[in-house]
């Protein structure tokens, strides 16, 4: 891979979501608020900072709600101008910045993350580009998580998986890898499976939703068979990268929330509020009172 930035960045957004069940019959997953923002913007807010400005979401044919929020709301920007509600119309507008334009692929059939990426073959053409799973959600005070990985990309050349080290028993729920030593935040991917038995895991570092890749990808992606679960998986094509390019393991900076479960989406919730300007204060005081109260019930 060429040492060059990344613009483009794939949002898979077709899963069905049924661990949210019934809130998803109509809401998507993505669009499930952490405080006033819904997952999706802090994955899109993330790309943009790592420069990126075309943002492709696939999709299924079912799930307007995502196109809805990234397009023009006419009537309701001109009642907020009218309204004077300036702040409010900000937010609106600002939920993509001038110069950021999003595209939108259908994914017919739903076979796989793998096969999803693929989808975005033509728009993203013959350049290194970027992944993001809006359900991990990756909280940092400092550089956001694709930033650094973009960084570290554009200076090495390799493409980019960020990782972290999960429960030896939770590898099956991930996508695992082997790498040689590390040498700072970044170690070279020797082996990479996906979802494995904890008995035949080649290690407890797990893929953790952000990527940079090779437009190489698209090809092997092409000659992916199903994999785990039956889907084409977006790791087997990474297998097969690894024969031809490098890619590095990389530990981002940051703590990940995996809000693709429930306790996930509620420990990021309590977190944004705790580092939230006006909210800090009564949610500690609130959590307090909470805890108190639950705990009188313990020793009844
Ligand atoms: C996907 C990937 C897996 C990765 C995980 C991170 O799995 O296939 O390799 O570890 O995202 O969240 P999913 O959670 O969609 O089953």
């Amino acid at each position: 891979m060429t040492s060059q930035r990344i613009r483009k960045a794939v949002f898979p957004v077709a899963g069905l979501g049924t661990r949210f069940l019934p809130a998803t019959k109509t809401v998507p997953k993505e669009m499930l608020p952490i405080i006033d923002r819904p997952l999706i913007q802090y994955a899109v807010d993330e790309a943009i900072e790592a420069g990126c400005d075309t943002l492709v979401f696939i999709t299924n044919r079912y799930k307007h709600a995502v196109a809805d929020y990234f397009d023009k709301a006419y009537e309701l920007e001109q009642k907020l101008e009218r309204a004077g509600k300036t702040e409010q119309l900000e937010l609106v507008r600002h939920v993509l910045p001038p110069g950021v334009r999003a595209i939108f692929v259908t994914q017919a059939e739903a076979l796989g993350l793998g096969h999803a990426v693929l989808c975005a073959k033509e728009v993203i053409g013959n350049e290194p580009f970027a992944v993001l799973l809006p359900d991990d959600l990756i909280w940092n005070r400092g550089a956001g998580a694709l930033k650094q990985m973009a960084d570290a990309a554009q200076a090495s050349g390799a493409s980019m998986i960020a990782v972290q080290n999960v429960p030896h028993e939770a590898t099956g729920s991930y996508g695992i890898v082997a790498t040689e030593a590390f040498d700072g935040r970044q170690g070279r991917i020797k082996a990479i499976v996906e979802k494995p038995k904890p008995e035949v895991a080649p290690s407890n570092l797990a893929v953790v939703g952000r990527y940079v890749l090779s437009p190489r990808i698209f090809g092997l992606l092409e000659a992916t068979r199903p994999g785990a679960g039956g889907e084409i998986q977006l790791t087997d094509a990474i297998a097969a990268l690894l024969a031809e390019q490098p890619v590095h393991a990389y530990r981002f900076q940051g703590t990940r929330f995996d809000c693709g479960t429930h306790i996930g989406l509620i420990e990021a919730t309590i977190r944004y509020a705790l580092d939230h300007e006006k909210l800090s204060d009564p949610a500690r005081d609130m959590m307090q009172r909470a805890l108190g109260e639950l705990g009188v019930k313990d020793q009844d």
